[in-house]
């Protein structure tokens, strides 16, 4: 597979609660890549939270820094990168994730709503209502579905779905979709 890939970069892309950084980590080291987290790297930029840059400065301070990471990040080879749920939303960073091959982790809203029942960390999903946080992670769902689409591998996550076995099915895709992009070149 490293072969094939020749050190091009993978970019995990998908809903919040996936599980991008977990299953990120477990390719890299499979693949021996290095492993890159935008969400980590902006809040070590900003050297504080991403909650407290949503308070502080607001969202669209946080999606600015977030293309300015990625934009960085783009420029290494051999990297696994996780991204921020909402990095599909502008276009601009559309040109960087093509640099890689993108792949988006898919999971149902109600598998989501269990990683993320407790979780005080996302600035976007602080209903303290459980009914309420389920309504907006389908709401922001929804709307992102036709972007996340555009991703070139769509791995779609079933509820016992292990990170071990994400990461093979992924292994497993990456090759297939490589071959048929080569093919097409020809
Ligand atoms: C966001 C998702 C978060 C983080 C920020 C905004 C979103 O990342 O970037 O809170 O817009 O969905 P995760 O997908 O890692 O939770």
């Amino acid at each position: 597979m490293n072969n094939l890939l020749k050190g091009l970069n993978i970019y995990l892309v998908g809903m919040t609660g996936v599980g991008k950084t977990t299953v990120g980590k477990l390719l890299a080291e499979k693949l021996n890549y290095r492993f890159l987290d935008t969400d980590f790297l902006i809040e070590t930029v900003a050297k504080k939270t991403i909650n407290d840059i949503f308070t502080d400065e607001g969202e669209t301070s946080f999606r600015d820094l977030e293309t300015q990471v990625l934009a960085q990040v783009s420029s290494y080879t051999k990297s696994v990168i996780s991204t921020g749920g909402g990095i599909v939303l502008k276009q601009q960073n559309w040109s960087y994730l093509h640099y890689g091959l993108i792949v988006w982790l898919d999971a149902p809203a109600n598998l989501l709503i269990q990683r993320l029942a407790e979780d005080k960390t996302r600035p976007l999903l602080q209903e303290e209502n459980i009914a309420l946080k389920l309504l907006k992670l389908q709401s922001l769902s929804e709307e992102r579905k036709p972007l996340y689409s555009q991703a070139d591998l769509h791995i779609l996550i079933e509820n016992n779905y292990t990170p071990e076995q994400i990461v093979s099915e992924i292994i497993e895709q990456v090759p297939l979709k490589i071959k048929s992009s080569l093919s097409m070149n020809n």
